[in-house]
């Protein structure tokens, strides 16, 4: 490109260095900023008001064209910016005043900035309906009582809806990040040329007023080449990812024989080319392994912008293919699994005889005996004791008589063993934050609210 050169570039090179192949994704955040820049031109006098009319319908024209899929692009004219560039100066001379004052380095971090405010609104309403599906699916269940489980083994019994509701707080965090992050993305780069700046008088603040930034980079340099706004938006995707990961795997838990807590509909799952019984979870599965390419494409990201000079390096370029690859990625997943959510039976049976174990409500003894007075280390002690006494005996920790107990522990009193009744167990639980009935109930109350 340009007239220091005696020959064009090798056929290898140009297809090495083009990335219109997947840049044109930005065809309408670049012609947005062209539009803006270009008005902005004309009210500094840089462009008459007829020149600026043209290129305004020479590039609406080509957006049209875009996405009726009439418009060729072309692999020589290297990427996004240069191909509408070059087609628009095609249609209109005025399309050579177009790139006054402006560099495809701050103009691709323009329309970057523009693409991710755009993809952010996307993601948190997508959340938003995964958050929805969860609250939805745990109030039609809001009876069904679970082990919980710490190590993978049963610990404490808890509702199933205090589970879902676990992942409706992580998925509410992922929001707080990507609100968090697209205040360091709403800031306009443009105006800061190749590096340097411009000797042209050109209004920053009216061209970000026109594309609705909150505000103008305040350094030149570290506008051209900064990307810590992807680098938050892949690490937020990251772990929503890893969130989604570990929502598919309890998914895939409960959908085996061993737990058999829950059923996912026909729609959602497989079967197997060899084993005719078989059923498999391949969208929660997929869901676990996706996650790992979207941590890849984070790691890629940091790594690509590591060992940079200032300022901007042809090395950017490779942002955008793992930037749109995490987008998408997490998009999709988000998508899927909310609907798979949807489609999903509980076998309250199952669930029933799961924690229906005693042993569930072994620290719930050991707090009586605190309530009464023993010191907490005894206590736990002295139900240690009861339980291996129990399995001994073969028999359930509740059915252990009183005077085993008393063996083990001789002021123990029979009330002190009224604990064994799951429903009143999960009652007693009555902190903010606890998995008691009331505390559950109000839980799904203030998100439904919430969620509207
Ligand atoms: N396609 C390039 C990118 O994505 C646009 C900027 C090119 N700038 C340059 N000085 N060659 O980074």
């Amino acid at each position: 490109m340009g007239w220091r050169f005696s020959s064009g570039p090798d056929a290898k090179v140009q297809r090495f260095t083009r990335s219109v192949h997947f840049d044109k994704r930005l065809y309408r955040e670049d012609i947005a900023g062209s539009i803006a820049h270009a008005r902005m031109l004309s009210e500094i006098g840089v462009l008459t008001a007829k020149e600026f009319s043209a290129i305004e319908k020479g590039l609406r024209q080509i957006e049209k064209e875009i996405e009726a899929g009439t418009f060729v692009w072309s692999e020589a004219r290297e990427d996004v910016h240069m191909n509408i560039e070059a087609a628009l100066t095609e249609r209109t001379p005025a399309g050579a005043k177009l790139h006054t004052g402006r560099s495809r380095n701050d103009q691709v971090a323009t329309d970057m900035r523009l693409w991710v405010k755009h993809q952010i609104a996307v993601d948190l309403s997508l959340l938003a309906r995964m958050q929805k599906a969860l609250v939805q699916w745990a109030t039609a269940q809001s009876q069904v009582l679970i082990p919980g489980y710490t190590h993978l083994q049963r610990a404490q019994p808890v509702y199933l809806a205090h589970h879902l509701l676990a992942y409706v707080e992580m998925f509410d965090r992922d929001r707080g990040r990507l609100q968090d992050c697209v205040k360091r993305v709403d800031v306009l780069p443009l105006g800061s040329g190749a590096l340097a700046g411009s000797t042209i008088p050109l209004q920053r603040e009216r061209v970000a007023e026109l594309l609705g930034f909150a505000s103008v980079t305040r350094n030149s340099l570290d506008a051209v080449s900064d990307r810590d706004f992807m680098l938050e938006y892949a690490a937020a995707n990251a772990v929503t990812a890893v969130h989604l990961s570990r929502l598919a795997e309890d998914l895939i838990l409960w959908s085996s024989a061993e737990f058999g807590f829950i059923r996912i509909g026909d729609a959602f799952t497989t079967g197997s080319s060899l084993m005719p019984q078989k059923k498999n979870p391949d969208v929660a599965e997929i869901t676990r392994g996706k996650s790992g390419r979207v941590i890849g494409d984070l790691m890629a990201l940091l790594t690509l912008v590591k060992g940079l000079p200032m300022t901007y390096n042809r090395d950017l370029q490779e942002d955008k293919e793992r930037l749109f690859d995490s987008v998408d990625t997490v998009q999709e997943t988000l998508d899927v699994m909310a609907a798979m959510l949807g489609d999903i039976r509980v076998n309250e049976e199952a669930c029933a005889r799961a924690v229906a174990d005693p042993l569930l409500l072994a620290t719930d003894v050991a707090d009586a005996l605190v309530l009464s007075g023993v010191a907490f280390r005894h206590a736990h002690e002295i139900v240690g004791q009861a339980v291996a006494c129990a399995e001994k005996l073969g028999c359930p920790l509740s059915k252990l008589p009183l005077s085993e107990w008393r063996k083990i522990h001789p002021p123990m009193e029979p009330k002190t063993l009224e604990v064994f009744d799951v429903e009143k167990a999960l009652a007693r639980r009555r902190m903010t934050g606890a998995p008691g009935a009331r505390q559950v109930r109000a839980e799904l109350a203030r998100w439904a609210k919430k969620l509207g």
